[in-house]
């Protein structure tokens, strides 16, 4: 996959991380693309408009009221001419005026008057991210087929720790490349759940199980290569961000990660449950660390979680669901069980033990649908993930021919 002669119009917009847009051009064109850079007047406090021309060989638009520039390339022109729109930063504001569908500066009236796929960054302090307004605004945006790419959470350059902050330059690069990719699962919204839950119990002791999130993340990594775009919704895990996942939302419970799953959810074609959710949790969790009875034993109580797959094809509109079965025996029955139980398209069953399913770098697995089944025999978590997902994209177009 490369961006060899793909057009990308990127906008620029009022914030601190503008001057991580500069290393954006310089990746884009690393990889082929040609990019224009429109800027809002905000904007050119932080970076100035020359740094752009520099780095992308054009002239940098940032008024509508340029004469000299509209004789050279009218905005409309330029709507056209692009393939793609990245807003990177996206501001608050730009939020909120392109939500309100506001044209009233050129940026604006660009993402407007484009066909073009658009595409927004956000970076924002994480208090700005967090506020209904935006959240409001963001949801609007996502309803009318807008991609968000980020944001990432971590420290801000207000000094704030928390969600808001603009992606990395190469992932942005990534998202736009996996845009443009023909692969199987091509133009669709993927979303995968990787890794275990931890139930708490007391401030240092948890309910967990062994999943390391090696298997899920593998499938999203595939997913993204099958030109996805792809949302992972991950328990607690030590693993990097696959390269091309756009959206990634770290989660801790089961309650969370039905939470983060159901919101997701509407946006997706395909829903990949990897995650080894728990299925109990205390119905207690004590504010204080549990002290020693003196012999007389602990007893806890446990609630069952709600099922995320289960809640999911209740819905009368649903992605093509995909789970995973972890069995140590019995595998085929237990699998067909959950897959006509949970309402689900395809299941992919993995015993568990002699180096394979939890934690172990490789696995195998049974893939179970209604009339169909094939096995993949033990492989690499990547390989496997890739041949899975070359199934998964059969079934999901058969099941739409
Ligand atoms: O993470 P790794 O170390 O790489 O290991 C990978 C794996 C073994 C965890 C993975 O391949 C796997 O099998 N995941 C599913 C584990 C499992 O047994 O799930 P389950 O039988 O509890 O649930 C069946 C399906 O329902 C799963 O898709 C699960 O995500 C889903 N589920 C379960 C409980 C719940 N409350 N909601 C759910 O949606």
């Amino acid at each position: 996959m490369s961006l060899a002669e793909r057009r990308v119009l990127l906008g620029v917009s009022g914030g601190i991380a503008a001057y991580k847009s500069c290393e954006l051009v310089r990746r884009l064109r690393e990889g082929g693309a040609e990019v224009r850079v429109v800027m809002t007047e905000a904007a050119t406090h932080f970076v100035s408009p020359t740094t752009f021309q520099a780095l992308s060989g054009q002239s940098v638009r940032v008024s509508l009221w340029d004469a000299q520039a509209e004789a050279a390339m009218g905005h409309i022109e330029l709507a056209r001419w692009a393939e793609r729109i990245l807003v990177a930063p996206a501001s608050a504001g730009l939020l909120a005026r392109l939500a309100q569908g506001m044209a009233d500066d050129l940026l604006t009236t660009l993402c407007l008057a484009s066909p073009a796929p658009l595409f927004l960054a956000p970076a924002m302090n994480q208090q700005m991210w967090a506020h209904p307004a935006v959240q409001a605004n963001v949801s609007t945006l996502r309803q009318r087929g807008t991609q968000l790419l980020g944001p990432a959470a971590g420290a801000q350059a207000c000094g704030d720790i928390g969600s808001g902050r603009m992606l990395e330059a190469h992932e942005l690069r990534d998202a736009l490349l996996a845009s443009f990719a023909v692969g199987a699962l091509a133009g669709l919204n993927v979303l995968v759940s990787a890794g275990p839950t931890y139930e708490d119990i007391d401030p240092v002791r948890f309910i967990g199980n062994r999943s390391s999130g090696r298997m899920g993340f593998a499938v999203a990594q595939a997913a993204a290569e099958a030109g996805a775009r792809v949302t992972l919704v991950a328990g607690p895990v030590s693993l990097p961000t696959p390269p091309g996942v756009m959206q990634r939302t770290d989660v801790r419970s089961a309650a969370q990660m039905h939470a983060a799953v159901l919101a997701a959810a509407a946006q997706a074609d395909i829903y990949i449950a990897a995650a080894a959710v728990g299925d109990y949790r205390p119905l207690e969790v004590s504010a204080q660390k549990l002290k020693k009875q003196g012999g007389s034993g602990l007893l806890l109580q446990l609630g069952e979680n709600p099922d995320i797959l289960a809640s999911l094809s209740a819905q009368e509109r649903h992605p093509f669901l995909v789970g995973f079965a972890a069995e140590t025996h019995d595998v085929a029955g237990y699998a067909q069980d959950k897959l006509q139980r949970k309402g689900l398209d395809m299941i992919a069953a993995n015993r568990v033990g002699e180096g394979l399913g939890f934690e172990a770098a490789d696995n195998a697995l049974s893939l179970y649908w209604a009339g169909g089944a094939v096995e993949l025999p033990r492989a690499g978590k990547t390989a496997l993930a890739r041949q899975l997902i070359t199934h998964v994209a059969e079934r999901y177009r058969a099941g739409r021919a």
